[in-house]
């Protein structure tokens, strides 16, 4: 199934990757909506396509699509989906891109397809490429459509239960919101010394194996897993006070997991 007609509203950072993505792939972007022109503007004109800041304005394109992917903040997917269920044919499928929204609140035909990955100012060093997907959909032919839009990066997909995809969003923000918030106190920490903050380089390597194939548990090491007293100590004599509950409770949590 290819050549899909899609309206795409949101022009933000999801938009600006999936959207020409989805034109490479052969699907027709009839138009664009955002809520302002600064974002709604150089999109529409990347691909060539309409673009408006109003549902009202978009009425044309979105009673001709076949697609209409729900890109915004997630607060907004609820209104959005109110307000486009009767500008949209009935078979038209409304897609968000959520993680962590439900989707049983959304007009059918429906579906979600989350590429687990971060879409940021600096993402772009990370392929789209093969980005696992999580796919969730209200019926068959909206999985497979959910299937089209995300072959157009050669997902890594899986089809999940409404339960599973928030158990998966919670997974990613604790590996990568909360590595990553390690990592900004530990350049912290060195800056404070005057010390290059890509001093830990090839542990971060090291670290993003046990991502990748899986096998992070078997890969923890340091004083907490070796229950090495003395070195925590010395540690939190180091610590600036606003961190040291952070290393506490981390190390502690350690501790519970190695200790059996
Ligand atoms: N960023 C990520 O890493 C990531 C990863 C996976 C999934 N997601 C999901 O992707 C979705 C979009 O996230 P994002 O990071 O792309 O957000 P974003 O960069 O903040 O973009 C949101 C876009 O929605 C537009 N918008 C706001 N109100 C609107 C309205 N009433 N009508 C039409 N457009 C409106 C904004 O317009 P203006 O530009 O004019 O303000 C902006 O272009 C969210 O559901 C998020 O959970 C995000």
């Amino acid at each position: 199934m290819a050549d899909l007609r899609i309206v795409v509203v949101g022009a933000g950072r999801v938009s600006r990757e999936l959207a020409p993505a989805w034109q490479r792939a052969g699907h027709d972007i009839l138009h664009v909506v955002s809520r302002t022109a600064q974002s709604a503007q150089p999109l529409g004109e990347a691909l060539g396509c309409s673009w408006s800041t109003t549902l009202t304005d978009a009425a044309g394109a979105l009673s001709d699509a076949e697609v209409v992917v729900m890109a915004v903040t997630d607060g907004l997917i609820a209104e959005i989906n109110a307000a486009l269920t009767d500008m949209v044919s009935p078979s038209c499928l409304l897609v968000h891109v959520s993680g962590a929204t439900p989707l049983d609140h959304l007009r059918q035909p429906s579906a979600v397809v989350w590429p687990i990955r971060s879409f940021n100012a600096k993402a772009g060093s990370v392929p789209l490429a093969k980005t696992p997907t999580v796919l969730e959909a209200s019926d068959d032919r909206a999985m497979a459509l959910a299937h089209t839009l995300a072959s157009a990066w050669d997902a890594d997909v899986s089809e999940v239960s409404g339960e599973q995809r928030a158990v998966s969003h919670l997974a990613a923000a604790v590996a990568d919101n909360f590595a990553n918030h390690m990592f900004a106190e530990a350049q912290d920490l060195l800056e404070q010394r005057n010390l290059p903050k890509t001093l830990l380089r090839n542990l971060v390597l090291g670290l993003t194996q046990g991502g990748l194939q899986g096998d992070a548990r078997e890969r923890q090491t340091g004083p907490a897993q070796r229950g090495d007293d003395g070195t925590l100590e010395r540690h939190r004599a180091l610590l600036p006070d606003d961190v040291k509950d952070l290393y506490d409770a981390v190390t502690a949590h350690i501790i519970h997991r190695h200790s059996s």
